[in-house]
């Protein structure tokens, strides 16, 4: 007895329905994943550069010693399939204009959800002469600490992987240069990474003394004077913290994870700031920075937050370019909308052809 053709009809059409949904989900998701990266040419170093001690030594797996040398620059960014494009640029953007490329170790962090064999894959087959490890951060412990930000982007764990560094890397690393992901180099690196931090100071980077510092923390804050109090006998100024350099022995030394983790909890309470990760770090560190010259962090490309404006750059030299806003180069390059500074971007993107899949 064949069936009533409504019926069957109603039956394709559900059936149908469920599948395309199955397989926009399936393809929503798989997207990064199915994104393929052209392989980079290999960077040499100059007859100039340091030699690392133990680079042939054969007996060794390679990994250790290079992995610790106080003679390489220490790079730290995290990695996972949403912003990967972006760190494949930057990786690309650094190697190019390093003088001793080969004497780079770049330290990934990842979620530990993530697919790590994936990433280290990606990676390596991208960059197959490349020093590097992926750690695996466990965002489960951070996530109990974020309050949520104004923007959500902002609130993902692996944002907070910036202060962990100095528990995840192997303590032999003594000096990391921390890097966001949505950013290009246009400068050795290694003249960041030789940032002197003076006698006392844990931390280096652009500041930014004309922004106005009160707007970073809630009227709550300000009005507090036991907490207010910790500016006391400080000039502090905003930086960025996306481009930093650490040193790693005295961030152990002194516990700061544990005294960002304390801001942390205090914002759990009571609401004293806006933002997500940023403002710990201005509340520790902020008026105890060595201050680096801007051009290594020309902020903002991303945009304004709100309205997705394009922004130029500051004035003066630049050797850093950094995405940070709303808005990020590879997307507006493929949404053909991209701003007049995404073309300084572009010839950093190693991704094989956009959109190759859809043809
Ligand atoms: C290399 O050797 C060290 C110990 O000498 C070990 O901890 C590390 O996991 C090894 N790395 C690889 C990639 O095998
Ligand atoms: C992780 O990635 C590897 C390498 O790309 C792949 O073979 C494996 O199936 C992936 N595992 C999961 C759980 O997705
Ligand atoms: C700085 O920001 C605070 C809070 O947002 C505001 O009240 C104050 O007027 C601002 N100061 C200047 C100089 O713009």
């Amino acid at each position: 007895m064949p069936k009533s053709p409504s019926l069957f009809d109603f039956h394709l059409l559900l059936l149908f329905t469920i599948f395309s949904l199955a397989a926009a989900d399936a393809i929503a998701a798989a997207r990064p994943i199915t994104q393929q990266f052209k392989e980079a040419p290999q960077f040499y170093n100059s007859e100039i550069c340091p030699k690392i001690v133990g680079e042939d030594d054969e007996s060794d797996n390679g990994t250790s010693i290079f992995l610790c040398s106080d003679q390489s620059v220490h790079v730290a960014m995290t990695l996972d399939s949403a912003y990967i494009r972006g760190s494949m640029a930057a990786v690309l953007s650094i190697l190019q204009h390093s003088s001793c490329p080969q004497n780079i170790v770049f330290h990934f962090v990842a979620s530990a959800t993530a697919n790590a064999s994936f990433l280290h894959a990606t990676i390596s087959s991208s960059f197959p002469y490349l020093s590097f490890q992926v750690y695996s951060f466990d965002d489960s412990s951070v996530s109990r600490l974020i309050s949520a930000s104004i923007r959500s982007a902002l609130d993902c764990p692996l944002n907070y992987a910036r202060s962990y560094l100095a528990d995840l890397l192997p303590s032999c690393v003594r000096r990391i240069v921390y890097l966001d992901s949505d950013l290009v180099l246009v400068d050795d690196i290694a003249k960041l990474a030789a940032t002197q931090l003076g006698d006392n100071s844990v931390l280096a980077a652009p500041e930014h003394c004309n922004a106005n510092f009160t707007s970073y923390f809630t009227l709550t804050f300000w009005s507090s004077p036991t907490l207010s109090l910790t500016f006391a006998n400080r000039k502090p100024c905003y930086f960025n913290t996306g481009v930093m350099v650490i040193d790693l022995d005295r961030w152990r030394r002194g516990d700061y994870t544990k005294k960002i983790e304390e801001w942390m909890e205090i914002q759990k309470r009571t609401r004293i700031y806006e933002l997500g990760s940023l403002p710990p770090f201005l509340l520790v560190f902020a008026g105890n920075i060595v201050a680096v010259d801007h051009r290594w962090n020309q902020h903002g490309l991303g945009g304004d937050n709100f309205k997705g404006l394009c922004r130029d750059l500051h004035p003066g030299p630049v050797s850093l370019l950094h995405w940070s806003g709303k808005g990020k180069p590879w997307v507006r390059l493929d949404a053909n909308r991209p701003c007049p500074l995404d073309a300084l971007w572009a010839p950093y993107d190693l991704l094989q052809t956009p959109f190759a899949l859809d043809s």
